[in-house]
């Protein structure tokens, strides 16, 4: 018995057995590793759904369902098509990578009720990179890690378990190709997973990712040529720091040949980089790059690099402006296998940012979108907050790059500017707790997100409605009642958290909370600046200047306060608390209104899940049960610490006299 749940590889019996008969026999030509894991999983769905053992058949005659490779078929490397023909159904492919994409997609449709019948399908992913970026560290702890203990390590050591193949199958059923397993700060031990040490651990793990399609990447220590090599620098233009990456990869990649490449951290809070030595980005990239090169690796160096040592009473420095600063005067100078790594927003994955003026800005560079599953900023995975329609609306968002194609979504793909390697990237909100996800909610967003970048046109309701199926209840006014929590959970939470675009009012470090003020005497740059006349920071043409960073059509709206999109008015204008909004209501009683009713919605969600009680397995409903009752806290001392906050700064009282502290 393993003490893990299987998520959305669940595969709940299913009544109407109709199905049945494509699973009875199985037939390919194929033998290759993936293959293999297409049949595997073929014979534990059929198992569970329908209580029966697949044969594989010496002949495709007697077979139900017949997986085919036909490399004429235009599907890429990673797409499928699924018809039916003749009461048998056909997955196809060009690759395997293809013929087990299809086989999952198939056994997921049938466990989650669609109709399968006279099905005809053809996915090709939109995204060459779909990854999820592990924040482990190697004592078994989890940077934002909200769902238990690591289950790659434990006290320095890597551990391979069962588990992991779980991951795996999870990962792969909804299309996720790469996977980085540490923290992209690499300390305490962790800048030794790439020695002796580590590697025999490390090439299993990477055999079992490799049967699922997954390139494994680690997170490396910019000044490891110092710390494991002994040398006196890390300056990515001196010979012996080349030389010695080189002979690093070479033993690296030779170790481990499911490697995909490195993810970077460099000169971002602390952890060393180029700047060291007078160096800029694309020396640091381009040299680990050209040291991956001969084994087909790939370099992904993350932007999230400002100034964490701001003083707070600067007010011309602004941590939204730095990403864009330090790497469009890059754009075009990185190697052709460097990826640049852009969190969808400029500060730091709230829950309401602007895009980030990288994507469409840059023209030349290979690059890929950053989101968060994690809830570091959006409730911790106590309080329920479904991201995939935050993700959506920066994959719409359009640039106004001068393209035809120049959305978000479009860019990462590779569509607007002829990119091969590019993608999109997730902090994964995985522990060792058994549903995975600490809150069973947030299993939506882990879902979402592997379907989501492989398929950036579904739709958040669609994706909701999947999992549910899925994961809890085929039953569709069960279905109904939980997409609709999903679905208002988002909005809910931003009622009650930090107004208006504004963020960063969490309490510091483990950023769970509100503490209005705790931020914004320190170093990090986030400050909202509030006194008793106003709240924001300037951030237009005659203030900072970041709305300056996009391009036209945007910079447009976001410089004036009238034409600002509303939801982001506080993040790029310091405003008045008597300002009139469009619904005619002043910001403070705006901030007033939108905190009760943050907080009277989660008093309503919580009834709403109370009424499931019964209709789904119980353990899934006492388990959020409990999560909704410390949202429902949450929620109360959000709404009432910036209530009150906001009227002590303004003395103005709220229209409805409600009680403010
Ligand atoms: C945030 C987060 C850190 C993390 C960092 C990053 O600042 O709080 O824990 O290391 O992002 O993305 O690198």
């Amino acid at each position: 018995m393993c003490n893990w749940e299987q998520a959305w590889l669940a595969y709940e019996l299913i009544e109407n057995q109709k199905d049945k008969k494509y699973f009875e026999s199985v037939y390919t030509q194929q033998n290759g590793v993936l293959v293999e894991s297409a049949l595997r999983e073929i014979k534990t769905a059929a198992e569970k759904l329908f209580s029966i053992t697949v044969r594989r058949g010496e002949n495709r005659e007697e077979a139900g369902l017949i997986l085919e490779l036909n490399p004429a078929l235009n599907l890429g490397k990673e797409g499928y098509q699924i018809t039916e023909e003749e009461d048998r159904i056909y997955i196809r492919a060009a690759k395997e990578n293809g013929l087990l994409y299809g086989t999952f997609r198939l056994l997921l449709m049938v466990s989650s009720g669609k109709e399968i019948t006279g099905i005809s399908i053809r996915e090709i992913p939109s995204n060459p990179v779909r990854m999820l970026n592990q924040w482990d560290n190697i004592d078994g702890s989890i940077e934002r890690g909200y769902a238990g203990r690591s289950f790659f390590y434990e006290n320095g050591k890597v551990c391979v378990t069962e588990r992991i193949r779980d991951y795996a199958r999870l990962l792969c059923s909804v299309g996720i190709n790469g996977v980085s397993i540490n923290n992209v700060n690499v300390r305490n031990g962790a800048e030794w997973l790439i020695s002796e040490r580590h590697y025999k651990e490390l090439e299993q793990i990477s055999h079992i990712f490799a049967q699922y399609g997954i390139s494994m990447y680690l997170c490396i220590d910019f000044a490891a040529p110092m710390t494991l090599g002994g040398l006196s620098c890390a300056d990515p233009l001196k010979e012996e720091v080349k030389d010695w990456w080189e002979k690093k990869c070479g033993e690296i990649f030779g170790r481990l040949p499911n490697m995909g490449g490195f993810l970077v951290k460099a000169d971002s809070e602390g952890r060393p980089g180029p700047f060291a030595y007078g160096r800029n980005h694309a020396d640091g990239a381009n040299m680990l790059a050209r040291a991956v090169k001969p084994y087909g690796g790939t370099i992904i160096w993350r932007c999230f690099v400002y100034n964490c040592q701001q003083d707070w009473r600067d007010r011309r420095t602004d941590r939204a402006c730095a990403g864009y600063d330090n790497f469009m005067p890059l754009d075009g100078k990185f190697d052709d296998n460097v990826i640049l790594q852009i969190k969808n927003g400029p500060i730091d994955f709230q829950v309401r940012e602007p895009v980030h003026p990288l994507f469409g800005g840059l023209q030349h560079t290979n690059q890929m979108l950053e989101v968060q599953i994690a809830q570091e900023y959006t409730g911790q995975q106590i309080d329920v907050c479904y991201l995939v329609p935050m993700w959506k609306e920066v994959l719409d968002f359009s640039t106004g790059c001068g393209k035809p194609e120049d959305t978000v979504a479009d860019i990462i793909s590779g569509r607007t500017f002829g990119q091969q390697r590019c993608g999109m990237a997730a902090v994964a909100n995985t522990g060792r707790d058994a549903n995975w996800t600490g809150h069973d909610l947030a299993g939506a967003n882990l879902y979402g997100f592997g379907r989501l970048a492989f398929d950036p046109r579904l739709s958040a309701e669609e994706i909701a409605s999947e999992w549910i199926s899925l994961q809890i209840s085929r039953d569709s006014d069960v279905n109904r009642s939980i997409s609709d929590i999903l679905l208002r959970s988002r909005e809910v939470y931003e009622k009650y958290t930090a107004p208006l675009g504004i963020g960063f009012m969490v309490n510091p470090a483990h950023h769970y909370g509100p503490n209005p003020e705790g931020y914004e005497y320190s170093k990090w740059g986030t400050y909202h600046r509030a006194d008793h006349l106003a709240v924001g920071v300037d951030r237009s043409a005659g203030g900072t200047g970041y709305s300056e960073q996009y391009f036209e059509k945007n910079a447009a709206l976001f410089r004036e306060k009238g034409t600002c999109p509303e939801n982001l008015l506080l993040f790029f204008h310091r405003v008045p608390y008597t300002y009139r909004l469009h619904s005619g209501k002043t910001l403070i009683q705006h901030i007033y209104d939108s905190h009760f009713e943050g907080h009277e919605q989660v008093l309503q969600m919580q009834k709403d899940w109370e009424l499931l009680e019964g209709r789904i397995p119980q353990h899934i409903f006492l388990r959020v049960k409990e999560r909704f009752t410390r949202q429902a806290e949450n929620s109360r001392e959000w709404c009432d610490v910036i209530n009150s906050f906001f009227y002590r700064k303004s003395m103005i009282p709220d229209e409805q006299g409600r009680e403010i502290f």
